[in-house]
């Protein structure tokens, strides 16, 4: 048996005892956004840090301004000629679990359900990011417990607050620049093309995230007494809100656009060539109806087009039965996905100005402290490591890897490259029905198990170089 294939056996043999091992780390309920959460954070790191030194890493819990992060070395020394030196990533925060009442087992007590298309692993955190993050570790065990070493310098740094704005990433980049440079960083914390279709993430969009809050009287009123006299802000905030999207999906605020260009030829044929099932995507979620840019591909509007989003309203009575009244304010999440080069800062400015365009002179309106975010990303398609890992899981998966976008962002990929230098391979398993920041999150058992192995195989690909 060849040393890679007795390290896959190794793998497949300790199948359960990972999973046991995952079990473990879902129990934590590592909640970042939430400071009642803040102990289950530390604790979720002090327990990756010792599960990382059982295995042979140089792992510490790291204090920062927010939550821990871990940082682990591991593997040969880098630079000794042993392959390129990689940083893996991935994050141990997960997304708040409400609404409990929606989920059919709780969210932190995590169990193997029996499905016809599997065994999937159902808790929060499951796919985004715990089970991620353990594919490689699991297969950093199996290769050190099989050769006693990994077959190149690993450094491992796990977040703990990818969920919440990633707050401490600046700072504690700054400090640590020369500890955490290494040849290219890997991140599992994205999907795959489909269930037998390995994916490697080419691009990522940027998120900025911003909070209005619209006050108009000074004081709740009468809605009697006052009403159509005194003006109402959720009526304000509703006309703002109804604005920012024209009838064919376009977003309104001026300069939005700026830094965004059409999908070039070669690639918008290549995504037209995936054969993306469009009504499925949206009827897997009861929709049938793209609410995008129309005359657009729904992959485009995912991987390529920015979103302008009301995450939230706040405003008025919501309590049982009626009161009327005019409150005295009201207030609204929002958040857009930036793609191109569109810039966060820029966004923020033109939003807020159009905002207060549309504000009466005796209502007032003010902004979160922290509104601000990340640009979008692109891979550099023609890396070595980009190669190696094509290879690597296409041997696993039996199918080439698809080059695919992603809707979603993952803020410290964007430092990884400004503050660090490095590039990123975003390489993970994860299914769009995984039901991801949502009530009953899942991971397939096979996305786990064949995870596992794509690393191994990755890691010695990487290696050979
Ligand atoms: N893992 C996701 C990002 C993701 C989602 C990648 C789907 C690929 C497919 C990540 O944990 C996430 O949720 N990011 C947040 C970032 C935000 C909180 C700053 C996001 O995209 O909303
Ligand atoms: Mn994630
Ligand atoms: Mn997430």
């Amino acid at each position: 048996m060849s040393d890679l294939d007795a390290v896959l056996a190794r793998v497949d043999a300790d199948l359960d005892a990972s999973l046991e091992r995952l079990f473990a780390l879902l129990r934590i309920p590592s909640v970042s956004t939430d400071p009642a959460f803040a102990d289950q954070c530390v604790a979720c790191a002090d327990h990756l840090a010792a599960d990382l030194k059982s295995i042979g890493f140089d792992a510490a819990r790291r204090d920062t301004i927010g939550h821990p992060m871990v940082v682990a070395h591991g593997g040969p020394k880098p630079g000794s000629g042993a392959g390129p030196h990689v940083l893996f990533y991935g994050h141990y925060d997960v997304q708040p679990p409400d609404p409990l009442e929606k989920w059919e087992s709780g969210p932190f007590e995590p169990r193997i359900v029996e499905t016809p298309a599997g065994k999937r692993i159902v808790a929060r955190g499951s796919s985004d990011d715990k089970g991620q993050l353990m594919t490689f570790i699991e297969a950093a065990r199996a290769y050190m417990a099989v050769n006693g070493e990994l077959p190149l310098p690993v450094t491992i740094l796990l977040e703990g607050e990818e969920e919440s704005g990633s707050k401490s990433i600046a700072p504690f980049f700054a400090a640590n620049q020369a500890e955490l440079t290494a040849d290219v960083a890997l991140v599992c914390d994205t999907g795959m093309w489909d269930a037998d279709t390995p994916a490697i993430t080419t691009r990522l969009r940027g998120v900025v995230h911003d909070e209005m809050f619209v006050t108009c009287p000074s004081r709740d009123l009468h809605s009697g007494m006052y009403g159509g006299a005194a003006m109402n802000p959720i009526r304000l905030l509703a006309r703002i809100i109804a604005s920012l999207h024209d009838d064919t999906g376009r977003v309104r605020i001026p300069g939005f656009y700026d830094g965004v260009s059409d999908l070039d030829a070669e690639i918008k044929a290549q995504w037209d060539g995936l054969d993306f099932d469009e009504s499925e995507f949206l009827g897997d979620v009861g929709l049938s109806i793209p609410a995008g840019e129309k005359g657009r591909s729904v992959l485009e509007l995912i991987w390529a087009r920015p979103t302008a989003e009301i995450n939230g309203i706040i405003g008025g009575y919501t309590g049982v039965g009626s009161k009327t009244v005019i409150p005295s304010m009201a207030s609204a999440k929002v958040t857009f996905r930036l793609v191109g080069d569109q810039d966060p800062a820029k966004i923020v400015d033109n939003f807020r100005a159009y905002v207060r365009a549309q504000m009466p002179a005796d209502c007032k309106v003010e902004f979160s402290p922290d509104g601000g975010g990340n640009a979008a990303l692109q891979v550099a398609l023609d890396s070595p490591h980009l190669a190696a890992a094509r290879r690597a899981l296409a041997d696993e998966w039996k199918r080439e890897a698809v080059l695919i976008g992603s809707g979603g962002s993952i803020p410290i990929v964007g430092d990884f490259k400004a503050k660090l230098g490095m590039d990123t391979l975003l390489i993970g398993f994860a299914l769009d029905d995984d039901r991801i920041h949502s009530p009953n999150e899942k991971y397939n058992l096979k996305s786990f198990h064949r995870g596992i192995r794509s690393w191994v195989r990755i890691m010695d690909e990487l290696a050979k170089g």
